[in-house]
């Protein structure tokens, strides 16, 4: 199989860990691309129209996308441990609460990167901001026992999530007020998984 992938997204950080912890690795070639919204000559748009990483060519049938059915078709493919049946909809509605952080920490660096400085909205950017921040309340508050069971996909996107904060948006400080994530993260920031797929740009 081939996984359209570039080492700064973590929605593709999220289908490598899902791939390690899952011993399938060795299944899948990737095809370095990069780009952005406005610049997508290299990306994946005759495999999906949207044209993003990551994006899966299997062995047969059509590429499918996007991270998350990605990740459920290679859990499904190991065994199904990573979406357990006995917490499915908290497993799927965490993964759903790190994607959206995910969505908006792209989104604003995306403004500034792909819009001219005097188009620039800090209003937008702060609001983008604002999902993040009550996103990151939400997991401390309410999904501290979630996060310290056992391994799910869940956890996988949180880290990689936050991962993504220290990355492009350190100087949020995202840590701050939030000791309870922060110590789970420094502990899931270590799994040999997340290790190897740090982010580079
Ligand atoms: C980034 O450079 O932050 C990035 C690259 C690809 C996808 C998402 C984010």
């Amino acid at each position: 199989m081939k996984l359209f992938h570039n080492p700064a997204s973590p929605f593709v950080r999220k289908v490598m860990v899902a791939l390690i912890e899952t011993g399938q690795l060795d299944d899948v070639t990737l095809i370095s691309v990069a780009g952005s919204p406005t610049a997508s000559e290299q990306m994946p748009t005759a495999q999906n129209p949207l044209g993003k990483v990551p994006t899966l060519i299997r062995d047969s049938g059509p590429a499918i996308y996007d991270s998350r059915v990605i990740c459920r078709f290679f859990d499904h493919r190991a065994g199904g441990r990573l979406y357990p049946e006995s917490h499915l909809w908290e497993t799927l509605t965490l993964e759903a609460t790190a994607d959206g952080m995910m969505d908006a920490a792209v989104l604003m660096v995306y403004e500034a990167r792909c819009r001219p400085e005097d188009k620039r909205s800090e209003e937008w950017v702060e609001s983008q901001w604002n999902k993040v921040s009550r996103a990151l309340d939400a997991l401390e508050s309410r999904w501290m026992s979630h996060l310290s069971g056992p391994l799910d996909m869940g956890q996988i996107a949180v880290g990689c999530a936050l991962g993504y904060l220290d990355f492009r948006h350190d100087a949020r400080n995202w840590r701050k007020g939030r000791e309870a994530l922060a110590a789970w993260y420094e502990d899931f920031a270590g799994r040999p998984a997340m290790q190897v797929t740090q982010p580079r740009a």
